[in-house]
């Protein structure tokens, strides 16, 4: 293994697309950002220098961070932001994880733009599980706003209503030809026929869970937040904020030059429609050949069969989706499920009221009118300074306390009819663990503002999906069907609309590690919490000390 530098200059950079040239905030003047390669059991090291007048931090989605909790870069959480014109060096190494993750500004809404991949390749010498692709392609999907995206969040939180919908899906930051004023602005995917392509898919939206789809085409899937799964063949992919998918797409054979076919992304969402963007987005899949790159993109588009999606609320696909996924479970990837478990937590996962009924008390993070998220009937507020800061050098005293409820402070039926009294608190309350507790976390949708899917996202640690339902769950049978032999291994799951999902990890990574909804706007709301991982007896199960250049608040 061996140490790789990176250097991030953390700049605004002038991007035009729908139309309209904005300034956003990218790393050395890309976007989406450059990638990040490494093979598994490599040193990262990645200088972030801040050139903008917002603050900075960079989180490494989905990277263990063992023992190096200080480069996890959740903002308030793990470190203070870097300030214009500081820097910060994020030193981890990658251990026991191969495949696709992606890193992301942590702070504010900045990620809509701050965003790139993680690629990991198995050690020299190792190969995949799979056919060896021909080429590999990361496929980053997100969203675009015209406006500036610190405007949409401030408006959100001033109005104390949903945020404005993002203006085009975008796939490696390109809205597609369905967009006025976009034709030159497409995606396309160029292949030869007879291939097998490696495609990274990464779902960087901030608020929306989506499709993925090539028409005439199918997928094996080979891999899940970056641990093997079990293949299946599918041709249609469901993949949450937060999530990341290796999936291998085989081209067909004897296809002249200049064939396309429309690749296509839409949300998945129970939400009230005219909440989120419902479009759907196109780009192509284009056989070798092409070089007529000047056609009217928008005409031809047109003559191509859309492929048929699942409908926009689609719970049973969803709930399906997850169920197929199985890890891979063989000698040398062996699912490490905890088999017994020695902290079970029950979490209640949800929106808030709004507005707040007449003599009841509802705290969101903003104030009583306005929308609250809760976990456990706590809105999570961000400290002013670093919690892990707080927690190493002991200052802790009004800056967070350790009583977060290991159950919800009220009961009730969670698919049925809500409450008047959500009983929502705010605090920034963590979870203590002792060093290697093997937990069990059953986490339920409340369904309070209406179902919707959840997709919790835990910091530091890879976690089982043992389980999951609809309606509430039972804690005397449902047990009885979890899967505690191959469940999917991963670090972002859906909370799923009207139901619940039981995980189970090893508290092995001593630090502070955020836990949250990877819909932005939720977190905005309020829904997150966080746990308090204790440092061990042994040396090598202790938290080494901050770097120096940690940055202060
Ligand atoms: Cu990808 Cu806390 O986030």
């Amino acid at each position: 293994s061996v140490t790789r530098h990176y250097k991030f200059n953390i700049r605004m950079k002038n991007v035009t697309r729908l139309c309209g040239t904005k300034s956003v905030t990218t790393v050395n003047g890309k976007f989406p950002g450059p990638r990040v390669l490494a093979r598994e059991g490599d040193r990262v090291v990645i200088k972030v220098v801040n050139h903008v007048s917002n603050n900075i931090t960079i989180h490494w989605h989905g990277i263990r961070q063992l023992r190096t909790g200080w480069a996890d870069g959740p903002a308030y959480i793990t470190q203070c932001p870097i300030q214009t014109g500081q820097s910060y060096v994020y030193n981890f190494t990658i251990v026991g994880q191969r495949g696709t993750l992606w890193y992301h500004a942590h702070i504010s809404w900045i990620r809509a733009t701050l965003y790139g991949p993680i690629i990991i390749l198995p050690r020299k010498n190792e190969s995949y599980p799979f056919v060896k692709p021909y080429k590999e392609v990361p496929i980053m999907l997100g969203e675009w706003w015209k406006a500036d995206t610190e405007a949409v969040v401030n408006q959100a939180i001033q109005t104390g209503a949903g945020p404005n919908n993002s203006d085009s899906y975008t796939i490696n930051g390109f809205p597609g030809p369905s967009k006025n004023c976009s034709s030159n602005e497409t995606y396309r995917l160029k292949v030869k026929p007879g291939k097998t392509y490696l495609l990274r898919l990464i779902n960087a939206a901030l608020n929306d869970e989506l499709f993925f789809k090539i028409a005439n085409h199918t997928f094996t899937v080979v891999d899940a937040d970056a641990s093997y799964v079990k293949p299946f063949e599918t041709d249609t992919i469901f993949i949450a904020p937060g999530q990341t998918s290796n999936i291998l797409l085989k081209t067909k054979n004897h296809l002249s030059d200049d064939t396309k076919f429309l690749i296509a992304v839409r949300p998945y969402s129970t939400a009230a429609p005219g909440t989120f963007d419902n479009t759907t987005l196109f780009g192509l899949l284009e056989y070798h050949g092409i070089n007529n790159i000047n056609t009217n993109i928008t005409t031809s588009i047109n003559a191509l069969a859309v492929p048929p999606l699942p409908p926009i609320n689609a719970t049973g696909y969803v709930a399906n989706w997850t169920n197929q996924l199985r890890s891979l479970a063989n000698s040398q990837f062996p699912a490490t499920v905890p088999q017994t478990i020695q902290r079970r937590f029950f979490f209640t996962v949800g929106l808030g009221t709004n507005p707040c009924p007449k003599n009841q008390t509802c705290q969101g993070p903003t104030n009583a009118t306005k929308f609250a998220a809760s976990v456990n009937n706590v809105s999570f507020v961000m400290p002013t300074t670093a919690l892990l800061q707080a927690h190493y050098f002991r200052q802790w005293k009004g800056v967070y306390t350790t009583d977060f409820p290991n159950n919800p402070l009220v009961r009730f039926n969670y698919t049925g009819t809500p409450p008047n009294n959500t009983m929502v608190t705010n605090g920034t309350r963590m979870a203590v663990l002792p060093f290697n507790t093997s937990v069990e976390l059953v986490m339920q949708g409340t369904s309070i503002l209406g179902a919707e899917n959840h997709p919790f996202h835990l910091h530091g640690f890879n976690f089982f999906v043992v389980g999951q339902g609809s309606g509430n769950f039972n804690s005397s049978t449902d047990p009885l069907e979890f899967n505690l032999v191959d469940p999917v291994e991963r670090n972002t799951v859906g909370v799923p609309s009207g139901g619940w999902v039981a995980i189970r990890f090893r508290a092995d990574n001593p630090g502070v590690w955020l836990m949250h909804c990877h819909i932005e706007i939720h977190i905005t709301w309020g829904l997150r919490m966080a746990w308090l991982v204790m440092d061990g007896k042994l040396p090598n199960q202790r938290l080494p000390p901050p770097p120096a250049d940690l940055p202060k608040c």
